[in-house]
């Protein structure tokens, strides 16, 4: 095993210990507000949408004006800034299965190798992410069974095939404690 992957191995499971702080935008208030505030008409995941708010990823902006000019929108013209901020975000990134909740908590810890933040994809038995700066992969295995849930890690700069770090069992709960970052 190389360093490299050691200290990525030592950088995770020392999240398990030490919570990170969040900043102000956590994608898992995001879709609690979501939730509340826009599914009925807008559906989940938010890139199942019967009308495109996808429009919205990343732009509270947008979701103001809509509120503004869109009567089937103007109740809800209490939400504070900060809520559309996170509802923004969710829909940027939503986080709708436990890999997701994961990949963002690594992203999270490790800003500079698991970035730019990303959407996960599925393929070859993993739902997974690619990072392009550090030609790297983190992954979850899809399997029938807990126990034979893995979270992997590959560097694609070396020959060294996939890390496997262990079951997602204690990742997953460090994540979620940190709310789905
Ligand atoms: C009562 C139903 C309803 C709710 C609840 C609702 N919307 Fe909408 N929304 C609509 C309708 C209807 C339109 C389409 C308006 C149009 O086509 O002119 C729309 C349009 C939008 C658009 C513009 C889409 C585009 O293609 O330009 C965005 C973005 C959006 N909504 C986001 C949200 C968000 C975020 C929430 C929650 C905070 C929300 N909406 C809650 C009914 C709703």
């Amino acid at each position: 095993m190389r360093k490299s992957h050691r200290s990525l191995a030592g950088v995770l499971i020392a999240g398990l210990v030490s919570t990170p702080v969040l900043g102000a935008t956590s994608i898992d208030a995001g879709q609690a507000l979501y939730t509340a505030n826009c599914v009925g008409c807008h559906g989940m995941p938010p890139n199942g949408l019967k009308i495109d708010n996808l429009v919205a990823a990343n732009r509270p902006d947008l979701i103001r004006r809509q509120i503004q000019i869109n009567p089937a929108m103007k109740f809800l013209t209490a939400l504070m800034d900060a809520d559309l901020a996170e509802i923004a975000t969710f829909i940027a990134y939503p986080t709708t299965t436990d890999a997701d909740c994961i990949f963002g908590w690594g992203e999270a810890i490790l800003p500079a190798l698991l970035a730019p933040r990303t959407l996960s994809a599925r393929a070859n038995g993993f739902d997974y992410r690619y990072y392009p700066p550090a030609n790297v992969y983190v992954g979850v295995a899809i399997a029938a069974t807990d126990h034979q849930r893995h979270l992997y890690f590959l560097d694609a700069k070396t020959s060294d095939g996939l890390l496997d770090l262990g079951n997602i069992g204690s990742y997953l709960s460090a994540a979620l404690a940190a709310g789905c970052p």
